[in-house]
């Protein structure tokens, strides 16, 4: 994790607040504490405290119209051409769930409208599963902390959490379960949560979109151009990459296009040619 000057702040708080918590009282007897076997819990309870956890659902909408307009109809309509019926999606750095479950709606609306227009040279059921066979999709969401995981896991929202989620949404894709909202299994089912921290090398390979939003700021320069050398092999050929609002892969790389439209932005990968 990289802070710099402006989150030196942030760290103290948090560090002290470990430190009240473990009855130390220097930064060194932490230290040790941390760097000792019997540590190891307590380096996940301050990973747990450093960790940027603000998420939404529906986050950026511009983007996600470029996701669902754009870039699913384009790999939707690549994938049937070459009769590959499996989508696969990471959101990295997927906090509570919000990110991973709204592209879970998104690929299943798109799918119904994509055979709406183009229906499939097969029979279908007369009640529609949610994603039309022989479709495939998985979405992975991974994270490095592992409450907001659990979180994620169980998928229910309070009524605050759900002001981005349009009425129909709601309808189709959610139960009202006591005062919250419960993410349906149908949707629930296509996503897998896992834990991964980014800056390992195994990381989750053959994505056709790879959503990575606002975890790169945290991340100093040298390691966000690592990171994205890594997203570039972890994504199929011509795959996407999409950033946060705030970040870009200017002066980090040179191995996608950028592709921006009515304020939405996406990164795609560029095949280069082998000798
Ligand atoms: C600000 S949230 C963004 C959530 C979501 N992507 C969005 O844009 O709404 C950043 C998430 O990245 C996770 N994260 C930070 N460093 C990470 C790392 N090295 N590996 C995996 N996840 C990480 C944090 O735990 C946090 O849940």
């Amino acid at each position: 994790m990289y802070f710099d000057e402006r989150r030196a702040h942030f760290l103290q708080d948090r560090l002290h607040r470990r430190l009240r918590a473990c009855g130390l009282d220097t930064f060194y007897s932490y230290y040790r504490l941390l760097t000792s076997h019997e540590g190891k819990a307590e380096l996940t309870a301050l990973l747990e405290n450093l960790t940027v956890n603000e998420t939404s659902f529906f986050r950026n909408r511009p983007q996600l119209d470029l996701f669902h307009k754009v870039t699913l109809e384009e790999i939707l309509h690549r994938k049937q051409e070459r009769r590959d019926w499996t989508l696969r999606v990471w959101s990295a750095g997927c906090s509570t769930g919000q990110e991973p479950y709204t592209v879970a709606m998104l690929i299943a609306d798109a799918l119904a409208y994509y055979y709406l227009r183009n229906p499939l040279p097969f029979e279908m059921p007369s009640l529609k599963p949610l994603i039309p066979p022989p479709w495939r999709v998985e979405i992975l969401a991974s994270d490095i902390n592992y409450s907001v995981l659990r979180a994620a896991q169980e998928g229910a929202y309070p009524e605050h959490q759900m002001e981005p989620v349009e009425y129909t949404y709601r309808l189709r894709y959610f139960d009202k379960i006591g005062d919250r909202y419960a993410v349906k299994k149908a949707v629930k089912d296509l996503v897998h949560f896992d834990f991964h921290n980014l800056k390992t090398e195994f990381l989750p390979q053959r994505n056709d979109v790879i959503f990575c939003r606002n975890v790169m700021i945290y991340f100093d320069e040298a390691e966000q151009k690592r990171l994205v050398e890594k997203f570039y092999r972890c994504l199929n050929s011509e795959g996407y990459l999409f950033v946060g609002h705030a970040e870009s892969l200017f002066g980090l790389t040179d191995k996608f296009r950028m592709i921006h439209q009515n304020n939405g932005t996406a990164y795609q990968r560029i095949e280069v040619a082998h000798s």
